[in-house]
């Protein structure tokens, strides 16, 4: 069940303190999503997996308890409309969905996105090409599936941040900071949950969405006002759509019926319905919660080896993942460094401007370079490629990493391996894009070791990823997956109709092979 749209768990905000009321004796629910302690029969392989699996406390479906919209609701439909929609990009050629597509897991199947002036605005994965040259966006785009299990930041550095609130409300008590403000401060236009704030911003990207003309210098809000005038149909906006229907959209979805269009169609508006979208993309039902549950035959035997490794600690013979990619969101939604290579333009940092500091950048602290957010590994099956920068192609190229990253990132640059990405396929002197990236890979690894000498690492060095073991690993991350997640018919709920949209101006996806998107 996708959603969290069952009256079960709305009507049980508390649900996730209540284990004394779940069934003990591993009879799934409906949703799949019911924990339980203890489960009969069972291999000793089984027997082991249930031990790690309560030392972790894991409970199964993340989302049980979470107040999280569905997509049916009328804030989330228009959400859905105005991630679908181009006109909120500076030139009118990129939207939201451009980078985060439900079919490609809710990121783009790039390493590294293109958003504004790309050869065809339609074509979104590979064969998508920004026309002035290499991809422009120096970061992977992460998936934006199950944006409201997140409770301490958004983006690869936390640069949208909770202030501290209540956890699993997805939300900040205290506030959320962002950057258009201080570390440490709160933004007072941020809104109530990570999701609204950080959807002010990919609209004031140069490079993702705003283009090099509109709005040519001038500030984050301004370029806000702009666009909501544009869809609202007012001021400096007025007339810029040549159809426009968004004003009868907004005045019902809020339920405003009589409300002028200066007062609905604000950008605060837009972001709070944009979040309400991302916020019901809940795909969480998956074989694995099914064995965590109780459903012993959900997985498969391959898969519960890699289980144990995954989740038993290095000095008991397993990897340890679980350090990091804790509990049921498989992320302790910290920063680490781990040395992924550093491919694509970088944020401006190190030698040439062409690294990427990573968490550093946000809080100053050296020690933090190339710390990046421990990514959700739910759905991972479906958001190649990885890491921060997206150089690595599949599951199996980031165990390996795992397992030496030493000698695999050397590996990595010997043989410009992102060239083999089909992104980089017939891009000429592809060999040559990043002169830098062996050199700002290389400090990051070092840092990692530095790390590891001191103690305050949790990666351990001594982990063995070979052979049969990572094929394992690869087998448990692919249980991670959700089932409407990987079903075209079941996530269309997610994806708009093709009917160009309240301003004629939708998105209508489209592979490499000119075959719709679905
Ligand atoms: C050109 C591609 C592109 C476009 C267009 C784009 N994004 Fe993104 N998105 C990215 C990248 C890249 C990141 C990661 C950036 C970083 O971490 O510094 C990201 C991060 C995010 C995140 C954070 C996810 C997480 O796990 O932390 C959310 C949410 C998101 N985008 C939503 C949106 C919304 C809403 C829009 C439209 C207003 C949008 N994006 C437009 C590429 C894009
Ligand atoms: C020290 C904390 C830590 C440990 C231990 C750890 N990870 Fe990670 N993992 C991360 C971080 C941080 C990233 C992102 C790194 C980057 O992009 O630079 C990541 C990235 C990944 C990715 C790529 C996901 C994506 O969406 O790009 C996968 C897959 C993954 N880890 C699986 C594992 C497995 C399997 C293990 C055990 C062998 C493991 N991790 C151990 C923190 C950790």
């Amino acid at each position: 069940m996708t959603a969290g749209c069952d009256s079960r768990f709305d009507a049980r905000p508390n649900g996730l303190d209540r284990l004394d009321d779940l069934p003990q004796n591993g009879n799934v629910g409906q949703n799949g999503n019911v924990g339980v302690q203890a489960v009969a029969g069972g291999s000793a392989l089984d027997q082991r997996l249930r031990d790690l699996i309560n030392a972790e406390g894991l409970r199964g479906d993340p989302s049980l308890g979470r107040q999280l919209p569905s997509i049916n609701d009328p804030l989330a439909q228009l959400g859905m409309r105005l991630f679908f929609t181009k006109s909120l990009g500076g030139d009118n050629d990129t939207a939201c969905a451009s980078c985060h597509h439900p079919a490609f897991g809710g990121g783009d199947a790039l390493a590294l996105p293109v958003g504004t002036h790309a050869n065809v605005p339609d074509l979104l994965g590979p064969g998508r090409h920004f026309l002035d040259g290499p991809p422009p966006v120096p970061r992977n785009s992460p998936t934006v599936f199950n944006l409201g299990l997140w409770d301490r930041g958004l983006f690869w550095d936390s640069r949208v941040e909770s202030l501290g609130g209540e956890p699993g409300q997805n939300g900040a008590a205290s506030g959320i900071r962002t950057p258009d403000v201080a570390l440490g401060a709160a933004d007072i236009d941020a809104g109530e949950t990570l999701a609204e704030a950080q959807a002010r911003f990919p609209v004031t990207s140069v490079e993702e969405m705003r283009g090099v003309t509109f709005e040519a210098g001038s500030s984050n809000n301004a370029v806000r006002s702009h666009l909501a005038a544009r869809l609202g149909n007012f001021g400096v906006g007025q007339g810029e759509l040549p159809t426009n229907a968004w004003v009868a959209e907004f005045r019902a979805a809020f339920n405003e019926p009589a409300a002028r269009a200066e007062e609905l169609v604000t950008y605060s508006n837009i972001a709070l319905a944009m979040g309400e979208y991302e916020r019901s993309m809940t795909f969480t039902t998956t074989p694995w919660n099914r064995y965590v549950a109780g459903d012993l035959g959900a997985i498969s035997e391959q898969a519960k080896q890699g289980a144990e490794i995954f989740f038993r600690p290095a000095n008991q013979g397993g990897a340890g993942c679980a350090s990091c990619h804790s509990g049921d969101t498989f992320t302790d939604e910290q920063h680490h460094v781990l040395g992924f290579p550093q491919i694509g333009p970088g944020k401006g940092d190190g030698n040439n401007g062409t690294d990427d500091f990573g968490r550093a950048r946000e809080t100053g602290n050296a020690d933090e370079r190339w710390h990046f957010r421990t990514p959700s590994l739910l759905n991972v099956a479906l958001t190649a490629p990885y890491g921060h920068a997206g150089a690595y192609a599949s599951l199996n190229d980031v165990l390996a990493h795992y397992n030496n990253p030493d000698g695999r990132v050397d590996n990595y640059f010997d043989d410009a391996e992102w060239c083999d990405q089909p992104q980089f396929q017939g891009v000429a002197g592809c060999e040559q894009l990043y002169p830098d990236g062996r050199q700002h890979t290389n400090r990051a690894i070092n840092q990692l070791e530095r790390e590891q000498q001191a103690g305050t690492h949790n990666l351990s060095r001594r982990i063995n990823l070979n052979g049969n073991r990572r094929a394992a690993v690869v087998a448990f991350l692919r249980t991670l997956t959700d089932e409407c997640a990987a079903d075209p018919t079941c996530r269309s709920a997610w994806i708009p109709p093709t009917d160009g949209g309240p301003d004629g101006n939708q998105l209508v996806p489209t592979g490499q092979d000119g075959a719709p998107l679905q």
